[in-house]
């Protein structure tokens, strides 16, 4: 059995990326007999950057309820908000006096999302020794994560492997692994670059909660290139590639095999926003059907953070007593 532990940070919009790439593998795995899932919203993650916290609140919830809409059991394996379990700040400070300084200012992303800013917040910098503390708390053996989040695993990997080294075995050694299938959906109106969660970028991103004809209609005018051949071709036609990917993705079919059913880029978007449409639009309707009673829902987070901190107190009681804390 491995334990694989994924989070979602509740800033901007949930895609079908988000979808394809990481909420759909949990639900493989929550099927599967040698799979054992740890799926949380990092609603600590979302007060690195600027951020308003009535939306961050009401995100969370969101973010929860669109989960259990795409069909995440709550029961299989833990489900909660980052934040109901204190002991992932607690952790975050022990394996804080293990992590250098330089070793967290070298993290790709702390540069990128740093010099961006005037005023950086230090929980910028100290985010991947906080993601480190979501990892370690629970023996997680598999993490599956985009390429940008891949260093922060790694970071995790060597705080484990410090700690254990220098104060007794007490953590499993974490290994980033990627998802199989649509790893990567692009936006669809500049496909160079991936699908993203933030508000920007609506026109190329497809969100869970749009409607269905919002969907099509993005998918309609989403660019191509200036051929008209259908082909699976993503470093010369990556629009097009980009659209075979996301039928592949819903539908099962290698997007290759695709490409020979399609004679003009208008029959392959028509097709393209029928199967999204298909797939997104009976989690949308889950989800306002779950959104009329956010009652329910807390009262499954309170559940799950309950079960939650059962784990992790556990965890950090022993790490407190390796790194030479006195019992109370
Ligand atoms: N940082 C991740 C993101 O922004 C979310 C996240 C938080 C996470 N803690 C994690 C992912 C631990 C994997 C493991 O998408």
């Amino acid at each position: 059995m491995s334990r694989r532990l994924t989070g979602f940070t509740p800033s901007g919009d949930l895609h079908l990326g988000n979808y394809l790439g990481a909420i759909r593998p949990v639900l493989a795995d929550q099927a599967s007999d040698d799979t054992d899932t740890v799926v949380f919203v990092s609603d600590l993650h979302a007060l690195t950057l600027h951020h308003d916290p009535a939306e961050v609140r009401r995100r969370t919830l969101e973010f929860a309820t669109l989960l259990l809409a795409a069909g995440l059991d709550p029961d299989a394996g833990l489900f909660m908000v980052q934040s109901h379990v204190p002991e992932h700040t607690e952790l975050h400070y022990l394996l804080e006096c293990l992590t250098g300084y330089g070793e967290a200012q070298r993290m790709i992303q702390f540069k990128e999302k740093s010099g961006r800013q005037r005023q950086v917040r230090t929980s910028l910098l100290t985010y991947p020794i906080l993601m480190a503390a979501d990892i370690l708390l629970y023996d997680t053996d598999e993490v599956p994560v985009g390429e940008d989040q891949r260093q922060h695993v790694e970071l995790a990997r060597d705080v484990a492997v410090r700690f254990n080294t220098h104060y007794g075995a007490t953590f499993t050694v974490p290994r980033a692994v990627h998802p199989a299938v649509a790893a990567r959906v692009m936006d669809l109106s500049s496909p160079a670059r991936k699908m993203s969660k933030s508000a920007s970028s609506a026109a190329g991103a497809l969100r869970l909660l749009d409607q269905p004809d919002a969907l099509r209609r993005k998918i309609m005018r989403a660019v191509t290139d200036a051929g008209s051949a259908v082909a699976y071709d993503p470093d010369r036609s990556p629009g097009v590639a980009n659209l075979l990917d996301i039928l592949a993705g819903c539908t099962g079919a290698r997007p290759a095999d695709l490409a020979a059913r399609f004679d003009g880029y208008g029959e392959l978007k028509r097709a393209v926003a029928d199967a999204v449409v298909d797939t997104l639009s009976p989690i949308r309707t889950r989800y306002l059907r779950l959104a009329s009673d956010p009652d329910h829902v807390r009262a499954v987070l309170r559940a799950g953070a309950k079960r939650a901190r059962e784990r992790a107190a556990d965890k950090v009681c022993r790490a407190r007593s390796a790194i030479g804390l006195l019992p109370a």
